[in-house]
């Protein structure tokens, strides 16, 4: 299936009613909303705003999967599955929810099932789409852990600073949970300070 027909109204709706009957109505919520904000991302950076609606809208498809799922789904993708992996089987839905959308609703577009499996950790080289998806689904409203002060620090950022943003919330908060930092975000954090 190629974009134009994944991103149709008609595919939008059926992936709408699939979400939720398979999430809970929180997640659902969660999901539309990050819908909205990839939307409003795509427009502000230039972006294919259906697209990035329809990548925001699914991104949390495998999200409630039990772990015995999350790690036959994720193995699927041609990448190990690590002990590090296995000790936080949560972070494997996004790499779950790509597998999901190629083989039980064939949609082949890398640049979605890379932003799909990216959006949990963040990690090196990801392109725009996944950009936009790694800061909507932190800074999305229904988000309770953003404040107005993180919101207005954002303001006239490039998407890069808008990443580097989420990524050092993330971090820090990790850190005040005394909780370890999966090494794809120390990749990005390395790769985005280099950039500058
Ligand atoms: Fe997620
Ligand atoms: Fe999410």
């Amino acid at each position: 299936m190629n974009s134009a027909d994944f991103t149709s109204d008609a595919f939008i709706a059926k992936m709408n009613s699939y979400l939720k009957s398979h999430l809970s109505p929180s997640r659902y919520e969660h999901s539309a909303s990050a819908a909205e904000t990839c939307r409003r991302l795509a427009e502000e950076f230039g972006f294919d705003e259906k697209l990035a609606f329809f990548t925001g809208l699914v991104h949390d498809i495998a999200r409630e999967y039990s772990k015995e799922e999350l790690v036959k789904w994720a193995s699927q993708d041609g990448m190990p599955v690590r002990d590090i992996d296995l000790d936080s089987p949560v972070l494997l839905h996004g790499r779950a929810g790509a597998m999901v959308l190629k083989k039980e609703f064939g949609i082949a577009d890398k640049e979605v099932l890379d932003a799909l499996s990216a959006h949990t950790t963040g990690t090196s080289g990801m392109k725009t789409l996944a950009k936009i998806l790694f800061v909507a689904d932190y800074i999305e409203p229904k988000r309770k852990h953003i404040t107005p002060e993180f919101l207005a620090g954002l303001e006239g950022l490039d998407l890069d600073g808008m990443v580097y943003a989420v990524l050092m919330g993330t971090l820090n908060h990790l850190a005040s949970k005394g909780k370890s930092v999966a090494p794809e975000a120390l990749e990005l954090k390395k790769e985005l300070e280099h950039a500058e």
